[in-house]
């Protein structure tokens, strides 16, 4: 029987926390648990999760894939514990390191999740900040590969801002070999670092491209993604970010132009009439809440190696 492997890495910050072999893997388990060949009991182990933005899908998911392992969880509402407050990301670190076998944090900056794994003795996991959504482009690996069985021939193309779910979408993409097309307008590239990390990882460099064309980016995709135009914490910007991203819906006549074949992505929560329209979102290629689902049978799988 499949058995989960501790990742050579204590945290889960970035998708490049994971080596190549250790995402097949995941992805593997997280198979396994969805298709309930694996039923994995953990010693009590307690899950902190940090939440300084909303989420229904992560805190959710990570809540009931922690007490399929026998472990619990404990909501850690900023506003309600001393976080709030401000007291320095190195003492609670600490203190809940002390508490809880691993906590997932979600916050702005991700540098003070780099400060919280700095000091937690126990794994730290990115459930998003500004730069990186990896736990995400976990479940949309898995849903892909769901769908296509392989990555080999698949061509993924994200239309929309060069956001934190587009930065890790580039980074899985690039350890995982997949054809990654980033179509957005000009000034909202992905992460330039993020872009240069990938370009060294891929074998073969003309595998992920950056355009600011969507009707020649979904060409032949198989995989048609995209996400909010406005992140949060973006609230003040939406305005003018909806005029900078008008042709950049996806829409019916975009989907004409991918692969026969193409199934369509959306990481959640969704503004219809912006990033995609209604028709597309519940067409018969929407793949978008096996995707959602997926988010809980990743991170069970992602929990099972970093607490074995
Ligand atoms: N996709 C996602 O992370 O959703 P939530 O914001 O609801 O967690
Ligand atoms: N890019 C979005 C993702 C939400 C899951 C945000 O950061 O708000």
């Amino acid at each position: 029987m499949l058995k989960p492997n501790k990742l050579a890495n204590k945290n889960f910050l970035s998708s490049l926390d994971m080596s190549t072999e250790e995402v097949l893997h995941v992805l593997e388990l997280a198979r396994s648990f969805k298709n309930k060949d694996l039923n994995l009991k953990l010693d009590s182990k307690v899950l902190g999760l940090i939440f300084d933005k909303s989420s229904t899908r992560t805190r959710v998911s990570f809540q009931v894939a922690m007490s399929k392992l026998g472990g619990t969880t404990i909501d850690l509402n900023p506003t309600t514990s001393q976080i709030g407050r401000g007291e320095p990301i190195k003492d609670t670190a600490r203190v809940l390191s002390r508490y809880c076998d691993v906590i997932a944090i979600r916050t702005f900056d991700h540098s003070d999740l780099e400060e919280y794994a700095k000091w937690s003795t126990k794994p730290v996991i990115n459930a998003l900040t500004d730069l990186e959504h990896p736990c995400q482009a976990l479940a949309d690996f898995l849903t892909i590969h769901e769908e296509f069985l392989d990555f080999k021939d698949v061509i993924l193309t994200f239309i929309g801002d060069g956001n934190n779910v587009a930065n890790s979408l580039i980074l899985c993409g690039a350890l995982l070999g997949v054809n990654v097309t980033i179509a957005c307008p000009k000034g909202y590239e992905p992460n330039s670092l993020v872009i240069k990390k990938a370009y060294e990882i891929y074998k073969n460099k003309a595998l992920l491209k950056i355009t600011n064309d969507p009707i020649s980016a979904v060409q032949g995709a198989n995989v048609l993604y995209t996400d909010v135009w406005s992140s949060m914490g973006e609230e003040n910007q939406k305005e003018e970010k909806d005029k900078d991203f008008l042709g950049f819906t996806i829409d019916n006549d975009l989907v004409r132009n991918a692969a026969k074949d193409a199934i369509i992505l959306h990481c959640l929560p969704a503004y219809r009439a912006k990033e995609i329209t209604d028709e597309v979102f519940e067409s018969n290629r929407s793949r978008i809440f096996e995707q959602a689902e997926n988010r809980m049978h990743a991170q069970q799988a992602l929990l099972s190696c970093l607490l074995s």
